[in-house]
């Protein structure tokens, strides 16, 4: 079976994880990295072997040829780059938030049918094994109805995590809090109680200096008839303190749990108990000062190259992705902001 041939552009934080998954990855080749800041992308070429790097992204699309672009850039310009790569013939995997609008992600898809080439988000917290275990249970109808989900993202950013970046905590290029920190849980509420029906919330920015808010909190209903509540910030003092959801249903209560959703901290469900002798050790992915969700990306990846061979189907494609999108425009729209 030949490789499947990746293209990367930003080589930022987690630029540097997805070219070092797709370098271990034995059914992968990286053909071409990309960044606008040629250190950055000098530095990762000499990393691996001097791989070819570019500083223009459309130059690099015209000059390769590669199966999947790997959209790692800033939020505001994963739509537009996205689009550009499928209109050039390549499949392309854009890093969360899919984009910043669901008119954006509106058209990504429109570009995804119109040239016949495929689009994934990465939502790599799909496949930590708690996640996956709670997704079985309700899948299978063993918790009955959904009553609540409770969502608490209680984490840590420190001011130069916003001072050292061009696009952290500005409202054009970020969006805000809940497409950065809170985009992958609010994809598994979705995946597990539906799209949100109803929303209301309050935001401030309590301790950052900042345009975009730092904490908020917000009230749910979904089309499950669940009803949720959403508590995001990243005023914790000194580290992540907790990134969990409670799930209480008719037949069952679980919490998923510990910093980055990585531990079951409770589960009864009737007539499921938990298998035993499961293991699992999702780990976060670590920037040196702070931490962020699990690192799941190995699996995004082989998820990806196994959808290509026609061997499974566990990616999220943009229909899927948009969804939360359409999500955190609702939240914040009807979120009152101090
Ligand atoms: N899945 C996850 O858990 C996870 C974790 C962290 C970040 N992310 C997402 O990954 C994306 C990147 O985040 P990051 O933390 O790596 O950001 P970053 O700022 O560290 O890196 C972004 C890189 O993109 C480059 N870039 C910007 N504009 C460009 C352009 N026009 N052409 C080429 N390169 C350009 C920058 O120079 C920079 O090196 C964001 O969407 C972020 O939300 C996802």
């Amino acid at each position: 079976m030949s490789k499947t041939r990746f293209a990367i552009v930003g080589c930022g934080s987690i630029g540097k994880r997805h070219i070092a998954v797709l370098d271990a990855e034995p059914k992968a080749e990286i053909v071409a990295i990309c960044d606008k800041d040629e250190d950055a992308a000098r530095a990762q070429s000499e990393l691996y072997d001097d791989l070819p790097f570019f500083t223009d992204y459309a130059t690099m699309l015209a000059e390769i040829e590669a199966d999947v672009i790997n959209v790692v850039t800033p939020h505001h310009l994963h739509a537009e780059m996205a689009i550009q790569a499928m209109n050039a013939g390549f499949d392309t995997l854009v890093e969360k938030p899919m984009a910043l609008s669901t008119e954006d992600c509106e058209k990504m898809n429109a570009a995804s049918e119109s040239t016949g080439k495929q689009l994934w988000i990465v939502k790599q917290n799909r496949h930590n094994v708690p996640v996956k275990l709670a997704k079985d249970a309700i899948d299978k109808g063993m918790l009955g109805q959904l009553f609540m989900v409770k969502c608490d993202i209680l984490w840590n950013r420190y001011q130069g995590y916003y001072d050292d970046s061009p696009w952290r905590g500005n409202k054009e290029l970020e969006g805000g809090a809940l497409f950065t920190q809170a985009s992958h849980f609010i994809d598994l509420l979705i995946w597990w109680c539906g799209d949100v029906l109803e929303a209301k919330g309050h935001a401030e920015t309590q301790n950052h200096s900042i345009e975009t808010e730092d904490s908020g909190a917000a009230i749910l209903k979904f089309k499950s008839g669940a009803i949720g509540s959403l508590v995001w910030t990243t005023c914790v003092y000194n580290k992540n303190y907790e990134g969990s959801i409670t799930i209480i249903g008719e037949k069952g209560t679980i919490k998923i749990g510990g910093k980055y959703l990585n531990k079951i901290e409770f589960w009864e469900v009737e007539g499921y108990p938990l298998p035993e002798g499961i293991e699992f050790s999702d780990k976060p992915n670590a920037y040196g000062k702070y931490q962020g969700t699990s690192s799941n990306h190995d699996k995004v990846v082989k998820a990806l190259i196994a959808h290509l061979h026609k061997d499974g189907n566990e990616t999220v494609d943009g229909f899927e992705g948009m969804k939360s999108i359409t999500a955190i425009e609702h939240i914040y729209n009807a979120t009152k902001h101090a």
